[in-house]
């Protein structure tokens, strides 16, 4: 990204919606736009609570992302991991796109980072995301964030996980109800 062709600080703003508001129904076309309707509905009985953050550029939808708190390993059918005794929750991104248009300007980047504080705030130890092979974009965009990355065999695909410091609470290892 050349200095002066990002968003930062023009324009750019990274806001979290519910399905029920007038900003969902704007930024709805975008997430259509680039086939991920599945990716931003999907419900399962695992997912604690979602969060969809929608990137706006002067109040213009161009990207979003969704991610959704879940107990770490209950989706493989594994065990509760504890830490301290407690169970440890993530962050997982089940959808993510920006506009063709608008890419390369750092909205992917913000709205990542956005989703690992909002990880942060809901008490998750870490993020995590599946991309498929091929993804330079993706790919290059995770590791420069500072993920960590775990080929997989089942998919094809590699999983992305980053560690993210929890909440100096007593509650730091709970995920925040649905
Ligand atoms: C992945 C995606 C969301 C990134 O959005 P974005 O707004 O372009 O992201 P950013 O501009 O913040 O960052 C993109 C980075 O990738 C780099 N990049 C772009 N194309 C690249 C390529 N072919 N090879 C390597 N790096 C590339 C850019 O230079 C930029 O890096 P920089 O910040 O160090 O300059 C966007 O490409 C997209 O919507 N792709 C289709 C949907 C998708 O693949 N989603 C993810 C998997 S579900």
């Amino acid at each position: 990204m050349g200095p002066n062709s990002g968003y930062k600080g023009k324009g750019l703003s990274i806001i979290e919606i519910s399905e029920e508001s007038q900003d969902w129904q704007h930024l709805w076309p975008v997430v259509e736009l680039l086939n991920q309707q599945q990716n931003v509905q999907v419900q399962a009985g695992h997912f604690l609570s979602s969060h969809v953050l929608a990137a706006l550029v002067n109040d213009r939808p161009v990207g979003f992302l969704r991610l959704v708190v879940q107990r770490i390993g209950e989706n493989e059918g594994r065990p509760p991991v504890l830490f301290q005794g407690r169970t440890l929750f993530e962050a997982k991104i089940i959808a993510f796109g920006v506009l063709p248009k608008e890419r390369n300007r750092g909205v992917g980047r913000a709205l990542q980072q956005k989703a690992m504080r909002r990880a942060h705030e809901l008490n998750c130890c870490q993020v995590r995301s599946r991309s498929d092979y091929g993804n330079d974009a993706n790919y290059h965009l995770k590791i420069s964030l500072g993920f960590g990355i775990q080929p997989s065999l089942e998919n094809d695909s590699v999983y992305f996980v980053k560690a993210i410091p929890t909440a100096d609470s007593p509650d730091s290892t709970r995920g925040e109800p649905a």
